[in-house]
């Protein structure tokens, strides 16, 4: 195969190819779906279930359905895709147009407001029909700021807010996790993934450290009310110090995964966090998974960082793509687990 990567090293016994061009990876990737499609066994560790195989064509065929105890399944079937598309045609809803305008068009008697509208209007008006003076504040248990009703937190970290739903899909199913299994989260913000796990998981189970205030208060204050959620307590802790001893000295994971995170922390606060977390794993099942890239492993190099992992009793497994249900867009995986004897 021809290669064109910036970097490339050899991680104990897998080779890890960092920094590759993207339509590198996309070729890949499509190699990847067709040996998927044709049944050849994947060049893994141990085995592990693809999520989303981009077939050709027009059907995106998402099949994970996990022995759970819930009823709800993890991703949507090609049944249920096949049932959506159907929706659609029944309602005749069109193709949607890449013209503004085209888009605009389809809107009948509907007034849009931006979200600074909205909040205009809140500040204003507080709503249609609102209590006044005196018995303003007597009515709501925890009155929300106008700027997380308007959801002004979905858009902070440049990820459309519906994509925590695929990383959530991806990581559930590839662990085959269960609702009794125990999950943290590194740097969760707004729960754009974690409100995911925290459906899917029994009582307690999530955890997730977060250092910054403002997503702290959108989490607490406006995700898990307003998804009803409030009774699934999670164990959510103000902290930027990989600090985990205030989750218990008890609690052992079977998932541990940081989403958009390490890639803007310095090295050393990661290998800090990797050496706390390496003991918080489950042993054989515990995984830890990081996306987008491990540059804190790979600017010590291939060696010297088979090395510290391997002190702290870690060991890489591989590398995953998976597809994004909604958007064109595929996301970049790395997992680790404790170090088999
Ligand atoms: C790009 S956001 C991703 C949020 C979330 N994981 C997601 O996928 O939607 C990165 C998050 O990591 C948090 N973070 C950064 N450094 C951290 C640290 N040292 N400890 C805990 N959280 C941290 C930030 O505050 C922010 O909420």
């Amino acid at each position: 195969m021809q290669q064109n990567h910036f970097f490339s090293f050899h991680l104990g016994r897998l080779q890890l190819i960092l920094l590759s061009p993207i339509v590198e990876r996309r070729k890949s990737k499509e190699g990847e779906a067709k040996k998927a499609n044709t049944m050849e066994a994947p060049p893994t560790v141990r085995r592990s279930r693809s999520t989303a195989v981009s077939q050709p064509g027009p059907t995106l065929a998402f099949q994970v359905h996990l022995e759970t105890t819930s009823s709800d399944p993890v991703s949507p079937s090609s049944d249920d895709i096949a049932w959506l598309k159907s929706q659609l045609a029944r309602n005749s809803i069109q193709e949607p147009s890449s013209s503004t305008s085209t888009w605009h068009s389809l809107r009948k008697g509907i007034n849009p407001r931006t979200r600074a509208q909205q909040l205009e209007d809140l500040g204003r008006f507080k709503g249609i029909s609102h209590y006044e003076g005196d018995e303003g504040s007597n009515h709501t248990a925890l009155p929300c700021p106008g700027e997380l009703l308007v959801e002004e937190h979905h858009s902070n970290y440049g990820e459309p807010w519906a994509g925590g739903r695929d990383v959530f899909e991806f990581l559930a199913s590839t662990v085959e996790l269960k609702p009794s299994d125990d999950v943290l989260e590194i740097g969760c913000g707004t729960l754009r993934v974690g409100l995911h796990f925290i459906r899917y998981l029994e009582v307690a189970r999530f955890h997730c450290l977060e250092r910054d205030e403002l997503s702290l208060m959108a989490a607490l204050r406006y995700e898990l009310p307003s998804q009803g959620l409030l009774h699934k307590r999670p164990l959510i802790v103000r902290g930027d110090d990989m600090v985990f001893d205030r989750f218990g000295s008890d609690v052992f994971y079977d998932l541990i995964y940081a989403s958009a995170v390490f890639l803007h922390i310095p090295d050393t606060l990661v290998w800090v966090g990797l050496e706390r977390l390496s003991t918080k794993l489950k042993p054989e099942k515990g995984r830890i998974f990081i996306s987008h890239n491990i540059k804190f492993c790979s600017r010590l190099g291939g060696e010297e960082c088979t090395k510290r992992l391997t002190n702290l009793g870690l060991e890489y497994v591989e590398k995953h793509t998976h597809d994004s249900l909604l958007f064109s867009h595929y996301e970049i995986w790395y997992e680790f687990q404790k170090l088999r004897a």
